[in-house]
């Protein structure tokens, strides 16, 4: 079966170990190369692909990733709705570590990364509409797969794409919350748009890593990161495993 769905796994989820994996395969595309090889197997029955979005080995940071190169293979190979897993800093008060949230809307924040496919040899400018950044009949699916579990999702949050790969000051928080933020990550642009351009069907997961800077007293431990994402990554895969069946087939 060809495969329409894919996930790409962002910080905490390099591997997916719920993928029964069949075959990996190496694509390359008039961008360059992707960040990993597409895995891709069974989850639930069906045949899903995985993208591990800062390589295999989490090598790649934010600003280098080959973000039109990732959406391109995956188009490429078939895949119309893609599920990003994206770790963030909380923002807002409900935002504690180990939350899961699902937004519906972003602000891009990033700068000089690649974020088009209408750049270059274009027979006539093109702009897309991207009023609801996310898809919301995915966006659909992911809440009611967490639902059903319980998992105390937040079912609508405003994503703030930062450069990175440093965190924030406490004065760019209180600026990203004046602006009507609530999480905040380094990946979640130009990845949507790009899903976008090409037609795909695009939801984010995102994972609260820490409160973001200046929101508890002290510093951010990275340890304290991984810490949260490795408890919150059993909760993940058990939500793509209710999600996968419920997607609609186009
Ligand atoms: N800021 C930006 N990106 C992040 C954070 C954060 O606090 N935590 C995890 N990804």
């Amino acid at each position: 079966m060809t495969p329409t769905i894919a996930i790409i796994g962002g910080t905490g989820l390099t591997s997916l170990n719920t993928l029964e994996i069949t075959h990996r395969e190496n694509q390359s595309t008039p961008y360059g190369e992707p960040s990993s090889p597409l895995i891709q197997g069974k989850l639930s029955g069906r045949t899903v692909v995985f993208l591990a979005r800062h390589g295999l080995h989490h090598t790649l940071p934010p600003h280098k990733i080959n973000y039109r190169a990732n959406l391109w293979a995956l188009q490429r190979i078939g895949i119309k709705h893609i599920i990003a897993i994206a770790a963030v800093g909380g923002i807002r008060n409900d935002m504690a570590p180990g939350v899961l949230a699902f937004p519906d809307q972003l602000i891009d924040y990033t700068w000089g990364r690649q974020g088009t496919f209408f750049d270059e040899n274009l027979t006539q400018v093109t702009h897309i509409d991207f009023t609801e950044p996310y898809c919301p009949q995915l966006r659909g699916r992911l809440i009611q797969a967490a639902q059903l579990l319980n998992l105390g999702a937040r079912e609508s949050c405003t994503y703030a794409a930062m450069q990175g790969p440093r965190l924030e000051t406490a004065a760019e928080i209180r600026k990203l919350e004046r602006d009507g933020c609530d999480i905040v990550g380094m990946t979640g642009m130009p990845e949507a748009a790009l899903a976008r351009e090409l037609d795909l069907r695009y939801a984010t997961c995102a994972i609260v890593a820490n409160w973001a800077a200046g929101k508890a007293a002290g510093e951010i431990s990275m340890a304290e990161i991984e810490r949260n994402l490795q408890e919150s990554m059993a909760r993940v895969k058990l939500l793509l495993t209710e999600l996968v069946p419920i997607i609609d087939p186009s």
